[in-house]
């Protein structure tokens, strides 16, 4: 046992992403959400940091998560799905939490549809990873826990 302080980061899911791993595969890839879920928390825990992992298809569910959570963690890592492109209210609660976010994508949403180019709360965001499918959300994890300075170097 050591007596470093309890880290914990949020990792939040947006709509359809339940669906990974039927979900146009040609996209989003074969892994399911629970593959993912268990891919990152077994990185965390391997710096010590709590994962907790969740997902829903209501933009104000993903707001009240953020407010509940946000005081007892450290960052957060988000996948907001189509809410990534229309949410002012999503960027508005990661605006008021002050602790760091990061935006995950499967896709290159930058190589897609026009629509999918802007995201509402890239601005908010520490930074964003998008176009390495499952591995995106690792990639991020390490930004994350290098932010945080939970990292060897
Ligand atoms: C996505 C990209 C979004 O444009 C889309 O609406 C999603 C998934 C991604 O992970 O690539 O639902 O966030």
């Amino acid at each position: 046992m050591t007596d470093t302080p309890h880290r914990a980061i949020l990792l939040l899911h947006g709509p359809n992403l339940n669906l990974l791993g039927q979900r146009q595969p040609q996209i989003y890839g074969t892994t399911t959400l629970d593959e993912i879920n268990e891919r990152v928390i077994t990185r965390a825990q391997a710096s010590g940091v709590q994962v907790i992992a969740l997902q829903s298809n209501h933009e104000g569910q993903l707001i009240d998560w953020i407010q509940q959570y946000g005081p007892e963690i450290d960052g957060i890592l988000i996948n907001a799905g189509a809410y990534t492109h229309t949410s002012i209210a999503l960027r508005d609660a990661i605006s008021g939490l002050n602790k760091p976010v990061i935006e995950v994508h499967l896709s290159n949403i930058h190589a897609r549809e026009p629509f999918r180019h802007h995201s509402m709360i890239a601005p908010v965001c520490v930074g964003q990873v998008a176009g390495f499918g499952w591995r995106s959300y690792l990639l991020a994890l390490d930004g994350l826990l290098g932010h945080l300075g939970l990292l060897e170097s």
